[in-house]
C-alpha cells in the first residue's frame, strides 16, 4: 500500500512527481523518495511526509525529463530514510521503487550475499534490483529484459518502476498482485499506482495486467511482454471518473473500500509466514521469543476497543490450540489496577496505529515489572512496536476510515498465526489438525471474496432497520468477540446504540429489552455451541424479536426461525470470525450511509487515541 509515481517524456518531471506523491499520500506516508537523471541517477529520500522531501529537493538541481517517486508504508524495516525507496542496485546505475511484498527476498539475498554483495537496507526492495542488475551483468541484456527475467525468480506481489543511468529515455514496469497503471500523453508517459496522480495529464490509460513489464519510452510506442515473453498489445481506456473516487478506489468511503480490501490485506499478514510445501508457519519478528512462548505460564493481552476484540479471539486461540492460558486485559483498566505481572509473563500488545497511549502505557507498566512484550502492531515503527521487545507487522496497509475493518482481520490472522506456529512447536495439536488448518486458513482470502458478494441482502436488511433506536448482538465461543465487534462497528460509526453479548448470557438481564422492535444479530455457524444458540434464538422469537442471523451456508434450522439470514462459507470454527465479521461490518456501513452519517470520520472519534 505506497504510492508509486513515474515520469518520461520532454517536461521537468519532478513538480509532476512531487504533485502524484501528494495525491498518492493517503496510501502511505512514513518516508518518501525521488530518482531523477540529471547528470547521472540521483536518488533524494527522506524519512517522513512528501513536504518534508520537498523541503529537501528545494535546495538541489532537480532538472530531468524522466523520474521516479515514492511515498512508502514500510512493510520490511522501519521507516527511515534509508529504508525509503527508491534503491540504488549496486553500482547505483539503476533504481527501483516497489509496492507490494516479495515473499522469497531472503533466500534471494541469501545467493546474492554468497555471490559477494553487500545490502545497506532491510528492505525486500532492495535484493529485487541488485538481483536485476546481476542479471543485466551475467546475461549482457538491457534493464527491460534483466526486469523481465528476474521476475520469474520472484515469489510475492509487486508494482515497480526502474530508472536507469544507462539508458536515460525509458522507465520499465511490471506488476503482479499490486495495481499500475499508465498514462500515455503527448509523446510522454505517466506511471503510478492508481490514476489519481495521472488524471491531470491524461485520460488516456492503460492497467496493466498480472505479470506484465512494459517499456515506457519517450517519444515511442508503450510495448508490454508478459513476464514468460509473450507479447501483449496495450488496451487503452478512458478514464472517466473523478479524482476523489480514484482515491477511494471507486468506493463511496474509506471505510467500504477497506472493507472490500479484506482479501489482499488478510493474504499479506500471512504471505511469507505460511508455507504450505513445508508445512510451517514462521514468523521471523518473534522467532527469538518462540521457546519462551512455548514454555509461557500465562499470556497476557493488552489492547483497547478493535484491537482487544481480536485479542479475544486470540485468547481462544491460544488456549485452543497452545494450551496457553490467556487473559485479555482493557489496556486502560490494566494500567490503574495494581496487576500481578511477573517476570515469566508474555504480554501481547495489540494496536492498529501503534499509537493509543493507554495501551503504549499498559506496556511501560508489564515491561517495569520484566515481563516479555511482543507487539502486533499494523504501522511499522510506530511507539508501540519501538516499546515492545518483538513483534508481528499484520501489513494490512494503510487505515483511514476511523472505524477499524482490516485491521481487525488482519490482526486476528496473525493471532491464528501466532498459535498456529505455537502449538506445532509445542506438539499441543497433532500434525493432521495443524496441517488442514494451515490450508483453511489459505483458503480464508478467496471465502473472504465470496462473502464479499452477497450485498443485495445486507443493504435490503440495512434499510428496513436503519431507524431503530438499539440493536443486540449474540456469538458464543469463536463468535463472541465478533458479536462485540458487530456491535461496536455499528454504534461508533451509525450513532445507534447496540450491546454484544454472549448469546446465553442473554437470559440473564437483556433478554428484557427484547420486544418487536429490538434487531438481535445471532452469529450462528453451524460448530460447536450451534445447538445452543438456537435455543437462544428461540428465546427470542418467542419474544417476538427481530432476528438476523449470520449462517453456515445451507443451513436450515436457524433459516427457519430467523426474519433475515445472511450465509458464509463453510469454514473451520476457528477461522470463522475472519469470515462472520465481514456482513457486520457492511451491515453497519450500509445502515451509517443511509443514516446519512460520516463514516470515514464520525463523531467524536479519532483514528489514533494518543490521550489517556
Ligand atoms: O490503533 P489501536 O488499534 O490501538 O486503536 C484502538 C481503538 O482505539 C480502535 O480499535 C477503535 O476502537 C476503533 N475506532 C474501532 O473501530
Amino acid at each position: 500500500m505506497c504510492g508509486i509515481v513515474g515520469y518520461v517524456g520532454n517536461k521537468e518531471a519532478l513538480p509532476i512527481l512531487i504533485k502524484g506523491l501528494k495525491r498518492l499520500e493517503y496510501r502511505g506516508y512514513d518516508s518518501a523518495g525521488i530518482a531523477l537523471i540529471n547528470g547521472g541517477l540521483n536518488v533524494y529520500k527522506n524519512k517522513g511526509k512528501v513536504a518534508d522531501l520537498e523541503a529537501i529537493l528545494s535546495e538541489k538541481d532537480t532538472s530531468g525529463d524522466v523520474g521516479i517517486a515514492h511515498t512508502r508504508w514500510a512493510t520490511h524495516g522501519e521507516p527511515t530514510a534509508i529504508n525509503a525507496h527508491p534503491h540504488y542496485s549496486e553500482s547505483k546505475d539503476i533504481a527501483i521503487i516497489h509496492n507490494g511484498i516479495i515473499e522469497n527476498y531472503s533466500s534471494l539475498k541469501e545467493e546474492l550475499i554468497n555471490r559477494g554483495y553487500k545490502f545497506n537496507s532491510d528492505t525486500d526492495t532492495e535484493v529485487l534490483v541488485y538481483l536485476i542488475e546481476d542479471i543485466q551483468k551475467n546475461e549482457g541484456v538491457k534493464l527491460f529484459e534483466a526486469t523481465r527475467i528476474a521476475l520469474n525468480q520472484v515469489i510475492g506481489a509487486y508494482a515497480i518502476v526502474l530508472i536507469s543511468s544507462k539508458e536515460p529515455d525509458l522507465l520499465v514496469a511490471a506488476r503482479k498482485g499490486s495495481p499500475l497503471v499508465i498514462g500515455i500523453g503527448n509523446n510522454d508517459y505517466y506511471i503510478a499506482s492508481d490514476a489519481s496522480p495521472i488524471i491531470d495529464y491524461t485520460r488516456n490509460v492503460v492497467y496493466l495486467k498480472e505479470e506484465e513489464v512494459a517499456l515506457v519510452r519517450r517519444n515511442r510506442e508503450l510495448q508490454i511482454k508478459t513476464i514468460k515473453n509473450k507479447v501483449k498489445t496495450p488496451y487503452i481506456q478512458k478514464l472517466e471518473i473523478s479524482l476523489s473516487t480514484i482515491e477511494k478506489g471507486g468506493f463511496e468511503h474509506f471505510m467500504l473500500k477497506e472493507i472490500y480490501e479484506q482479501p489482499r490485506s488478510i493474504r499479506d499478514s500471512f504471505r511469507g509466514r505460511l508455507n504450505l510445501e513445508k508445512g510451517i508457519v514462521s514468523l521471523g519478528g518473534i522467532i527469538d521469543y518462540e521457546q519462551k512462548l512455548i514454555n509461557a505460564k500465562r499470556i497476557l493481552i493488552v489492547a483497547c476497543g478493535t484491537s482487544w476484540h481480536a485479542g479475544l479471539v486470540g485468547e481462544y486461540l491460544f488456549e485452543d490450540l497452545a494450551r496457553i492460558p490467556v487473559e485479555v486485559e482493557y489496556a486502560s483498566e490494566f494500567r490503574y489496577r495494581n496487576p500481578v505481572i511477573t517476570e515469566d509473563d508474555i504480554v501481547i500488545a495489540i494496536s492498529q496505529s501503534g499509537e493509543t497511549a493507554d495501551t503504549l502505557a499498559a506496556i511501560n507498566l508489564a515491561k517495569s515489572k520484566g515481563a516479555t512484550i511482543l507487539g502486533i502492531c499494523n504501522v511499522v515503527g510506530s511507539s508501540i512496536a519501538r516499546a515492545t521487545h518483538a513483534g508481528v507487522y499484520t501489513h494490512a496497509g494503510p487505515e483511514i476510515g476511523v472505524a477499524s475493518t482490516k485491521a481487525f482481520t488482519a490482526q486476528v490472522t496473525v493471532l491464528t498465526l501466532m498459535a498456529l506456529a505455537i502449538a506445532q512447536k509445542k506438539g499441543s495439536i497433532s500434525q493432521s489438525r495443524f496441517q488442514n488448518l494451515i490450508y483453511e486458513l489459505d483458503a480464508v482470502p478467496e471465502k473472504v471474496e465470496q462473502t464479499l458478494q452477497e450485498s443485495q441482502q445486507i443493504v435490503e436488511i440495512a434499510e428496513k432497520l436503519k431507524d431503530v433506536r438499539n440493536f443486540l448482538y449474540l456469538g458464543r465461543g469463536y463468535n463472541f468477540p465478533i458479536a462485540l465487534e458487530g456491535a461496536l462497528k455499528l454504534k461508533e460509526i451509525s450513532y445507534i446504540h447496540a450491546e454484544g453479548y454472549p448469546a446465553a448470557e442473554m437470559k440473564h438481564g437483556p433478554i428484557a429489552l427484547i420486544d418487536e422492535l429490538m434487531p438481535v444479530v445471532f452469529i450462528a455457524t453451524n460448530k460447536g455451541t450451534y445447538e445452543k444458540v438456537i435455543s437462544n434464538i428461540m428465546e427470542v422469537k418467542a419474544r417476538k424479536g427481530q432476528i438476523i442471523a449470520i449462517v453456515t451456508e445451507g443451513d436450515v434450522a436457524v433459516k427457519k426461525l430467523a426474519k433475515y439470514i445472511i450465509e458464509i462459507p463453510e469454514c473451520d470454527e476457528l477461522l470463522v470470525p475472519l469470515l462472520a465479521i465481514i456482513p457486520l461490518q457492511k451491515l453497519s456501513y450500509h445502515i451509517a450511509a443511509m443514516r446519512g452519517c460520516n463514516v470515514d470520520q464520525p463523531r467524536n472519534l479519532a483514528k489514533s487515541v494518543t490521550v489517556e
